[in-house]
């Protein structure tokens, strides 16, 4: 045999080369290159996907992808130099001579091509696409991704990695998301690479030239979105990868977590603590000591003699139990999980049809491949016990897969329905995986009740599955910030349920920090202080009775924003967008809010600017884009876009409400269990308009999806001097009779004129009550000065009602 000196084989970029053939598909177009093959699939008027191998065929299953390509009407045209896909939103221009692909708006704007020169690019198994950068480009989204708001000089790996202590610099974290928003020219799009080996993207990273991302294996298989706004463009991404179901009620109340409450009356002191101090709260959390030596489905039985009871009484206190479900099941002859897993053939193998061993909590274990249907139709089925004693709520974490020396085997085998691929292709689809298996199983196993979900490893549709908390943060004033900055990029990113361990997870926090963490965690969509094992106590009430004080405040204020969040998350539901905002959101084009002072602020649903701001801060600058705000504390009105100084002590975060729009608030109540009083509180905030859409239903079942939900648009206009409910649609009843009007900043009014259904004036000369107060009318001592808002109380009728002011 001959062995050559030198191979001729190193690796180097190949392109796709020329155009060879092509065809007009049912949907699309594909063709043959002289180095590869391409397809190019409409999805909808707004999203293409393209596909692009080395081999002809491509990779078809997704766990992410929920949708079919549309009927949607397309044209294909060959013109000299190029084909064109076009549908009345997009054009796809794939050039003939080295084959490259260009994305254009119906107007034929350039929205993104492939950079000449570089393309796409084969080297071995790994495959790139080099997009040429804008003139002023920017990238938004990517989710759990640490860094600025915008991308561009960054480059980021995904890779589901177990990151304890993560810095503000760490990267991969623990969930992988590869879609971003890009931002130029008034132009927006998106690209969601669906592909879930390692991937890397490049925003002009190390270069001047380009975007790019690359995989490590696979194809490359991409959806181009282009909507006319990032909103749009979210909410399309998340009709591709679907969007999250209604989450309990009482999945929007403080969650109390540490690693680990026990025994049990140390579980109950807790929740008794919160109704004796009278602090809200909805959830105890139960980390791993509640099980007996951390194997999954079991109870420490000297901790934990009767989790039935303990779980029952604390359900009568208004609390529900989550508890820690860790995916590794301990290798122990007469374990149930583990007996039937071998016999079932439930976990993930080595090539040699060995099981692999890893060590966790537990020690040596054997972890299920969820990629398996058999694994997650068994792991669902092991939610019945849960249910069957009383709990609601479920944690999934180490779903990376975390493992002590963290190199899970590259070789190992998961199913993949059938398909097979290696740790290369499953690693960061085991936790998004896992969700959906705990998610289907909980819910089967309780009866039409929503299970809240949580996971700390995911990829592109966990949204579907969970709500998504950012792992392993620290007690410091950075992670405090990252913390809103990762949710918000989860939120661009289509998870729209996300949270951050409130005083942080490592470390311990100040008296200051976590003060100011809990009231920026008020107004995070998932609410939960946590901490590590052997730290200090870090409940509400841990801190001394100033921070004591201050939790209530902020907890009291996020039960009363309820009936204004719980409406936030049906439009979540309904459209991808999500309850943490982002200010790229809706004001994409303005460069302020890209700046590294004003980057954390975040619109908390449609109407609230929560300005967040280090612990040690007395006064902030704050940016407030164009509009005009209130500031939540004085009243006073700014015009917006400005920057100005705001007073920010630690009982008063930065908060501005957007004027002309509205918050529906309800009086406090100690859980969601609770029935609040039967009025609702309307405030309304004088100049401009704007539309809300009011929500409620039972909060706990499924019958939502039947109708059975309570929705009306609320409308206010101040230039027509009216508040518009509009007629109520849906079959649930409202469960509020009287609602109390607020008139935040209306200056001149001194009567109300009220119409009924038919537009026949019911009420005329209807007279404010003018509340003048040192408190705001919900509960928090105003700055300096004392306020005046008027008030009028109505009946809540479900027809259409008017008022004329
Ligand atoms: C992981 C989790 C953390 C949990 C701990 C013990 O580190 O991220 O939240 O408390 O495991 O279960």
């Amino acid at each position: 045999m001959e062995i050559k000196k030198r191979s001729l084989k190193h690796i180097r970029h190949q392109d796709l080369g020329n155009l060879l053939a092509y065809e007009t598909t049912t949907n699309g177009v594909c063709g043959r290159t002289t180095q590869g093959y391409f397809q190019a699939t409409v999805y909808t008027p707004n999203i293409i996907r393209v596909q692009i191998s080395q081999n002809d065929f491509f990779d078809e299953l997704s766990y992410a992808v929920v949708c079919t390509p549309e009927p949607a009407e397309f044209e294909v045209t060959e013109n000299k130099g190029s084909i064109l896909l076009q549908t009345n939103c997009l054009q796809l221009e794939i050039a003939k001579e080295s084959v490259l692909f260009s994305f254009l708006n119906n107007k034929g704007q350039m929205l993104n091509e492939d950079c000449p020169g570089l393309g796409v690019s084969f080297m071995g198994d790994s495959k790139a696409v080099y997009k040429t950068m804008q003139k002023g480009e920017r990238f938004i989204g990517l989710g759990e991704k640490t860094g600025n708001l915008d991308r561009k000089g960054s480059g980021y790996t995904n890779w589901n990695t177990d990151s304890f202590a993560y810095s503000a610099e760490s990267d991969p974290l623990y969930c992988t998301i590869p879609f971003y928003i890009g931002l130029h020219n008034q132009l927006a799009y998106g690209i969601f690479l669906d592909n879930t080996y390692q991937s890397h993207f490049n925003f002009g990273a190390s270069n001047d030239r380009f975007s790019s991302f690359t995989v490590q294996g696979g194809d490359l298989n991409y959806y181009f979105i282009h909507g006319s706004s990032v909103a749009e463009i979210i909410s399309f991404y998340t009709h591709l990868t679907g969007r999250m179901q209604m989450p309990p009620l009482w999945g929007l109340g403080y969650q109390q977590c540490r690693y680990s409450y026990y025994p049990d009356h140390e579980v109950y002191q807790v929740a008794q603590t919160f109704r004796k101090k009278q602090i809200p709260a909805d959830a105890v959390v139960l980390d791993i000591h509640y099980m007996d030596n951390y194997k999954i489905f079991s109870w420490d039985s000297d901790r934990f003699p009767d989790p039935e009871k303990m779980i029952k009484d604390l359900k009568d206190q208004g609390f529900n139990v989550v508890v820690m479900c860790d995916p590794g099941i301990k290798i122990e002859k007469n374990y149930h999980a583990y007996e039937e897993g071998v016999k079932q053939d439930l976990f993930l193998k080595y090539p040699d049809g060995t099981y692999y061993s890893g060590q966790v909590w537990p020690g040596w274990c054997h972890f299920p491949d969820f990629t398996k249907p058999n694994t997650r139709n068994w792991w669902g089925d092991k939610m019945e016990e849960y249910a069957r004693q009383g709990v609601k709520g479920y944690w999934n974490d180490m779903n990376e897969i975390a493992t002590w020396g963290q190199k899970l085997p590259e070789l190992i085998e998961f199913d993949f329905d059938g398909e097979g691929g290696s740790t290369k292709r499953g690693r960061n689809v085991y936790g998004l995986m896992m969700c959906k298996s705990t998610f289907e199983g909980a819910k089967k196993h309780l009866d039409d009740e929503r299970p809240f979900n949580l996971t700390r490893a995911a990829y592109s549709g966990v949204q579907r599955y969970a709500a998504v908390w950012t792992g392993d943060n620290v007690s410091t004033d950075e992670h405090m910030l990252l913390g809103v900055r990762l949710v918000n990029s989860l939120g661009l990113s289509g998870v729209a349920y996300a949270g951050y361990d409130i005083g942080g997870f490592v470390g311990e926090p100040s008296i200051a920090l976590f003060a100011r963490w809990i009231s920026i965690g008020a107004f995070s969509p998932f609410f939960r202080g946590h901490s590590m094992v052997n730290s200090r106590d870090s409940e509400p009430w841990s801190f001394g009775e100033e921070v004591e004080d201050i939790s209530r405040n902020y907890i009291n204020l996020r039960y009363q924003l309820i009936p204004y969040l719980y409406s936030v998350f049906y439009q979540a539901h309904t459209s991808g967008i999500p309850v943490s905002r982002s200010l790229a959101i809706d004001y994409s084009f303005d460069d302020q809010i890209y700046n590294s002072s004003y980057q954390n602020q975040y619109l908390f649903g449609p109407n609230i600017l929560v300005a967040p701001v280090e612990s040690h801060k007395e006064i902030t600058k704050v940016y407030l884009p164009e509009g005009h705000w209130y500031n939540f504390h004085t009243e006073e009105l700014h015009r917006g876009p400005t920057e100005i100084y705001v007073d920010a002590p630690l009982t008063h975060l930065p908060l501005f409400v957007k004027a002309g729009s509205v918050l529906p608030m309800q009086s406090i109540v100690q859980s969601t269990q609770q029935s609040p009083e039967p009025l609702l509180h309307l405030h309304v905030y004088a100049e401009g308009y704007s539309e809300f859409l009011y929500y409620e239903d039972d909060g706990n079942s499924y019958q939502y999806q039947s109708g059975s939900s309570y929705r009306r648009n609320i409308i206010s206009n101040h230039q027509e001097s009216t508040l518009v409910l509009s007629e109520v649609e849906g079959s649930w009843p409202s469960k509020f009779s009287e609602i109390k009007i607020y008139f935040h900043g209306f200056t001149k009014i001194d009567s109300v004129k009220l119409y009924d259904a038919e537009h026949q004036l019911k009420e005329e000369e209807m007279t404010f009550l003018p509340a003048i107060s040192n408190f705001d009318p919900r509960g928090i001592e105003v700055l300096e000065k004392k306020i005046t808002v008027s008030t009028l109380t109505i009946e809540n009728s479900d027809q259409e009602i008017e008022l004329l002011f």
